[in-house]
């Protein structure tokens, strides 16, 4: 069989549809979140709220059956792992990464863990007033209220998740001159011809999954 060229270089499709729309629809809907709950517009905060959870179910199962980049197994990585990749973060090298790093894929797992624990909590939370979550009655108001504590703390954990989170893709860009940015609006980077592409997973089985998780979520908003 010809070995590819080292040196040669291609446009190779790293990130599918379904992983992108999914994070920018999280990001859409988490400032969606935020400004419904400022403004106190409470059913368009539920609304952001199940449609959330309906995006994180779809990132589990999509985290289980989608395409190699979007796998947990894939990405998931040991913290000493992490941090070896950090050792060498003011290296600069080629981006040879195919998905997420082994500093990134942790980051990544800790911000959704953030925001599942987020729409979890807000299940649980009450107004005191008017509304509550709706599974606030199985716990009784003084839990629940206690819950609404952590709902509201937890989102200062995920603004400061949000901000490493951009900080570290301007470090790449600033002193590694990785662009993380661009493959994941396009779903392309340029990687040597020697690295094998992902395996990209159907687009019916990501609808599926889809279909599965906005059942539950819906599921949960009728509760
Ligand atoms: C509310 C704000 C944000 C949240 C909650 C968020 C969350 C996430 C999550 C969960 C992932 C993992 C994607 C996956 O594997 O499914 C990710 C990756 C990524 N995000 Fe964000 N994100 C936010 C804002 C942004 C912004 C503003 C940018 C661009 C400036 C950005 C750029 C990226 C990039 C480039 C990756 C892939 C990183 C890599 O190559 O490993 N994110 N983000």
């Amino acid at each position: 069989m010809a070995q590819a060229d080292p040196q040669k270089m291609r446009w190779v499709k790293i990130w599918d549809a379904p992983t992108r729309l999914f994070h920018w629809t999280l990001v859409a809907l988490i400032i969606g979140a935020y400004v419904t709950a400022e403004n106190g517009w409470i059913d368009w905060h539920f609304r952001c709220g199940y449609s959330i959870i309906a995006l994180l179910l779809f990132r589990l199962g999509w985290g289980l059956v989608g395409s190699d980049t979007a796998r947990f197994v894939r990405f998931v990585k040991s913290p000493f792992a992490a941090l070896g990749h950090l050792a060498h973060f003011t290296r600069r090298e080629p981006d040879t990464e195919v998905g997420h790093n082994a500093a990134g894929g942790l980051m990544v797992l800790g911000m959704l863990a953030l925001i599942g624990f987020q729409v979890g909590s807000g299940l649980f939370s009450t107004d005191g007033i008017f509304t509550d979550g709706p599974l606030a009655s199985l716990v009784g108001s003084d839990m629940s209220e206690r819950i609404t504590g952590w709902h509201v703390f937890n989102f200062n954990l995920i603004l400061a998740a949000v901000a490493m989170h951009i900080l570290a893709i301007l470090a790449y860009a600033a002193v590694k001159r990785h662009d993380l940015v661009r493959p994941m609006v396009t779903g392309v980077k340029r990687l040597p011809a020697a690295i094998a592409a992902p395996r990209i997973a159907p687009w019916w089985r990501a609808l599926l999954v889809f279909a599965v998780a906005a059942g539950a979520a819906w599921g949960l908003s009728a509760a």
